[in-house]
């Protein structure tokens, strides 16, 4: 389905992800782990399109996305549901005209039948009646679960979701995971997730991949992430500090 081949992504000088390949398969949903500024969001940007690797190739349902003119990107983001970190709600909306604005962009739905759907994937996503409300008066939770159903507006078979449960009570968080896992069984699509949280990421996954530093250094099912010989896999699992004698990331701040 999503097929990643010697990836290299970069900033100017700055390369963020060197030679990375992975391969998703249809109807799974592979959970990205590793540090903040890892590039896990960068990745993510490459996989739809948005961001051109330097070099490497990645192909999604046979289209290779890093080559696609514009007709093309249409029809490829018509498939393709993304949650940006940020939520990425457009804020001067109502939260009924952002999930509106890919059946607006895309489809010739009428304006009734687009009201209905909007109710639909609000409902879904266990936000029903909050179509008139603006961004800036939902909580946290709520604006992740308003992206998410703009994301699920056009009944992708792709999901792209960015943290979608950073920064959320556990509780809230646990919601959302579930509501993942029904989505990839309702919608039958497949999905890539970034994520920082160890259990929920343990809990949605088929597989987990986990970078470090510009690599790709850990790639498996949840067992096989546990049982990882990996010491730096280990220590992120327990989520455990560097000990500054022994070097590494912490070691570096408190330099
Ligand atoms: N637009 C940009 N221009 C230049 N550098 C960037 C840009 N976006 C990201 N970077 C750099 O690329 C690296 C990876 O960033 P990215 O946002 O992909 O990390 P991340 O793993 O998603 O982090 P987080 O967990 O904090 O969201 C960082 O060092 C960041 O400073
Ligand atoms: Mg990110």
């Amino acid at each position: 389905m999503i097929k990643v081949q010697n990836l290299v992504a970069a900033y100017g000088g700055n390369v963020v992800l060197d030679d990375i390949s992975l391969e998703v398969d249809p109807l799974e949903i592979l959970v990205i782990m590793g540090q903040s500024g890892c590039g896990k969001s960068t990745f993510l940007r490459h996989l739809i399109g948005l961001q051109k690797p330097r070099s490497g190739v990645v192909e999604i349902d046979g289209v290779n996305v890093t080559q696609m003119d514009h007709r093309e990107y249409r029809t490829f983001c018509r498939s393709v549901g993304v949650l940006f970190q940020s939520g990425g709600l457009f804020n001067s909306m109502t939260v009924g005209e952002n999930v509106a604005f890919p059946l607006n962009e895309h489809t010739r739905l009428a304006d009734p039948v687009i009201e209905i759907v909007v109710k639909l994937k609000l409902q879904q996503v266990g936000l029903p009646g909050v179509e008139d409300l603006m961004p800036a008066q939902l909580s946290g939770g709520m604006k992740k679960r308003a992206g998410l159903a703009r994301a699920l507006a056009l009944d992708p078979t792709i999901l792209f979701l960015d943290e979608p449960t950073t920064g959320l009570d556990p509780i809230i968080g646990a919601g959302i995971d579930d509501l993942i896992v029904r989505i990839r069984d309702i919608y039958k699509a497949t999905m890539v997730v970034v994520a920082h949280d160890i259990a929920s990421s343990m809990r949605i996954a088929d597989r987990i991949a986990i970078f470090r530093g510009n690599a790709l250094i850990e790639l498996g099912t949840p067992e096989q992430i546990r049982a990882s010989t990996d010491s730096y896999v280990q220590q992120f699992l327990r989520r455990e500090a560097d000990k500054p004698d022994e070097g590494g990331y912490a070691a570096d701040l408190l330099r």
